[in-house]
């Protein structure tokens, strides 16, 4: 059967079922598209294959890893070839660079879909929910077979059933939805350690941030749900969560029952088996001292905190609506380092915001030296369409703003180095991740600082936890010896 051609309805559909019924009415679709490449697999004899590829954070991540445990349901070979039958973007649109990178990537599989011309693409992910990428899309890029936005993306095994039936290009984008679909198949790429979404969305509206826009308003997943997962999680031989949101300190608002992040993770820790919790992004606006209490007193709870700065000019965050001042930030970060003197901390800095000047640069570099982070990422400002500060007049020239981020970053990787160092020599408990990329004789751990060690040993370490001894810090990581 050929499906009609579907019409490019984007921001209008919102669910109709209860999430309950369509999540059976989704795994009726899992096993009429498994039929569908059945049929592919006689006609080729061979499996079909598909890679995702993965752009921007955890919370795409673990997308993916929805969208390869139904590729895998539905019966395709995973691989990380994109010259497979099927191809799937999970774009970012975080910044313009993320966007360039993804169109430059589309012309490779265009080629590629030239020789092959049964392949098929497949775009998702925030990057889709912003209408004129669309346009752009069907315009220049006609070669793509399905768009679908991040509201719907339990709907894929329908959509994904529709694509393999048809020969047109299927849109399928909502601009936002209340709804929270549950037990989608997963295809976790560590077997000891997994995300776990705790919320989707975002209301804090930073006047740089696109997110709130293309992920929709603030929704938490009932803490049943979250611990249900955890627990089958650590039954299957996880030891490692990480509780994902873009805002986590904000978890339970708009709940029954009055549920909060630390009442959340004091209900994670209670689970036997999962031996490390961690979590992420925090939001220097709502960390409370309830949450601070609980990581210092927990023995699970990882001592790394990413707890994102954007700038340490108080006229600039308040340009950016961040909701505090560089001194309510300091203030707070020595409440977590009077509380965790061995807490590891992390941020996200921006430089070129607009109205920015070379003074506020200054500030936010004599702020890194002054909390000696762990490490900072690094972004310069990308105007997104249709958020606030993309109207806002720049001061800066490009020249300048760039001046202004090697200084900073020459002063991030210093700090950095600073701070790592104050852990050589110290016996470590890692968990190991797998082999070394670069050499096979060694294997990586993850220390609950989120640092990571490279020692002797072999693939069988991996998923274990072992005590690892710091012995030549190498800037970011080290290189170690197990004991
Ligand atoms: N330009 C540059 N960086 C941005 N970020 C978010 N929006 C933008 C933007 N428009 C950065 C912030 C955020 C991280 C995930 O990406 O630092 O914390
Ligand atoms: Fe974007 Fe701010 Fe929300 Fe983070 S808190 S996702 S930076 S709007």
């Amino acid at each position: 059967m050929k499906w009609k051609d579907v019409d490019y309805t984007p921001y209008t559909s919102t669910i109709a079922l209860a999430p309950e019924e369509e999540s059976l009415r989704q795994e009726d679709f899992i096993q009429k598209a498994a039929a569908v490449v059945r049929e592919m697999s006689e006609k080729a004899g061979r499996v079909p294959t598909a890679c995702v590829v993965t752009f921007g954070c955890q919370m795409n991540a673990r997308d993916s890893e929805k969208l390869c445990g139904i590729l895998s349901r539905a019966g395709y070979m995973l691989t990380e070839d994109e010259e497979a039958d099927l191809v799937i973007y999970n774009t970012c649109t975080v910044r313009d660079n993320a966007n360039q990178r993804v169109y430059g990537r589309l012309g490779h599989l265009n080629a590629m879909k030239k020789q092959n011309p049964s392949k098929k693409i497949a775009l998702c992910g925030c990057m889709v929910q912003e209408v004129q990428v669309i346009d752009k899309i069907k315009k220049s890029y006609s070669f793509v077979d399905l768009i679908f936005g991040t509201h719907n993306i339990y709907k894929f095994p329908e959509l994904l059933y529709m694509m393999l039936t048809s020969d047109k290009m299927i849109i399928d984008v909502w601009k936002d939805t209340s709804s929270i679909v549950e037990d989608l198949p997963v295809e976790r790429k560590y077997p000891f350690k997994s995300g776990v979404n705790i919320m989707f969305g975002c209301d804090k509206f930073c006047t740089y941030c696109i997110v709130p826009y293309v992920r929709g308003r603030e929704r938490s997943r009932d803490p049943k749900e979250i611990l249900r997962e955890c627990e089958k999680l650590a039954a299957d031989g996880v030891s490692e969560v990480m509780l994902l949101g873009q805002n986590v300190d904000s978890y339970g608002k708009g709940l029954e029952g009055g549920v909060n992040f630390p009442g959340l993770l004091r209900e994670v820790e209670k689970i036997d088996g999962i031996r490390r919790i961690r979590f992420m992004t925090s939001h220097p606006r709502d960390l409370s001292d309830e949450l601070i209490e609980l990581m210092a007193g927990s023995e699970k709870i990882c001592r790394h905190l990413h707890l994102p700065v954007q700038s340490g000019s108080s006229r600039i965050l308040k340009a950016m609506n961040r909701g505090y001042t560089r001194e309510s930030y300091l203030e707070l970060i020595g409440r977590l380092k009077a509380a965790m003197p061995d807490l590891a901390i992390t941020t996200d800095i921006i430089v070129g915001f607009p109205g920015e000047t070379m003074e506020d640069i200054d500030e936010t570099i004599s702020l890194v030296k002054e909390v000696g982070y762990d490490n900072a990422f690094t972004f310069i400002y990308s105007p997104r369409t249709g958020t606030p500060a993309a109207d806002m007049p720049r001061s800066m020239s490009d020249e300048e703003i760039k001046e202004g981020f090697d200084k900073l970053l020459k002063v991030v990787q210093d700090t950095a180095k600073l701070s790592v160092a104050k852990y050589a020599g110290r016996v470590e408990e890692a968990l190991v991740e797998g082999l070394n990329d670069h050499d096979p004789e060694m294997v990586t751990g993850r220390l609950s600082n989120n640092l990571l060690v490279h020692f002797k040993g072999g693939a069988d370490l991996a998923g274990s936890y072992v005590k690892v001894k710091l012995l030549e810090n190498k800037g970011f990581y080290y290189i170690g010896e197990m004991l």
